[in-house]
């Protein structure tokens, strides 16, 4: 199924500060504002920036969002934060169980399942991130290591709420490395699937994003595969012009 409206979800990671701001963001948020996008445009910087962030773009054509909360709404959990604190920051979408996630933290799909909960809780769109290393796509389990991350990651509570699945393969993250076009329409493919034996109908409507070394030079290929509904990019959202060019290919 091709979706007509994709979504762009930008991830800066431990990267960006209030310079960036005035910078980077100034400049996407004056181009989108003077000709807006076809796509639905997401930003997700570190914490410490999101307030600032909504604030500049108060209500415009970028939805800002978090790269992770924790499941508990407050409480003696030093470090954490919040899905309602995202809320309370003014972010509308959280990104959850990415693979630096995943491998740094320990992060497990029942976790990632209660936090996808967590942001459902307090209103947030969940971006759920899936994908399979290189050792598991050599070893040909590359299917069915997506399906068992969405089966297990996913969350009743997502039925008939805004929400998007990401298919990152973990070996084409800040490497350059991509999937074959026929690779990403093969996985988005099993995602659908998985998403719909998970959910029934209500794993039907979500966008299933590509991410991993999206760049402007093939965005507009990746973007046109079948059941790719978007893009969650890292390294090139950093810079205005290449977020820019990746939203218009789009
Ligand atoms: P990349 O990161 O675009 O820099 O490969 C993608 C991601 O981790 O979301």
């Amino acid at each position: 199924m091709k979706q007509s409206v994709k979504m762009i979800v930008g991830n800066w990671k431990m990267n960006g500060v209030a310079a960036d701001l005035a910078g980077a963001v100034a400049e996407m948020l004056a181009d989108l504002q003077q000709n807006p996008a076809s796509a639905r445009v997401g930003l997700c910087p570190p914490a410490t920036l999101i307030e600032r962030m909504a604030r500049i773009i108060d209500g415009g054509p970028i939805m800002v969002g978090g790269q992770d909360c924790r499941v508990e709404q407050k409480g003696a959990y030093t470090g954490g934060v919040s899905a309602e604190m995202l809320v309370d920051a003014g972010a509308r979408a959280v990104i959850l169980g990415h693979s630096e996630r995943r491998q740094e933290f320990g992060e497990i799909d029942a976790l990632v399942s209660q936090k996808v909960g967590a942001a459902l809780r307090a209103g947030l769109t969940p971006i759920v991130c899936v994908g399979e290393t290189l050792a598991q796509r050599e070893a040909g389990q590359a299917v069915s290591v997506v399906r068992d991350q969405i089966l297990g990651s996913l969350n009743d509570g997502l039925a008939g709420r805004d929400w998007a699945l990401a298919y990152e393969p973990v070996w084409a993250i800040g490497t350059g490395l991509t999937p074959t076009l026929d690779q990403i329409a093969e996985i988005h493919a099993a995602a659908r699937d998985a998403m719909i034996e998970r959910l029934r109908e209500g794993g039907r409507a979500a966008p299933i994003l590509y991410g991993g070394s999206v760049n402007p030079g093939n965005a507009r290929d990746i973007l046109a595969v079948d059941e790719v509904g978007g893009a969650l990019v890292g390294g090139a959202s950093l810079k205005a012009a290449d977020f820019l060019a990746i939203i218009r290919a789009a």
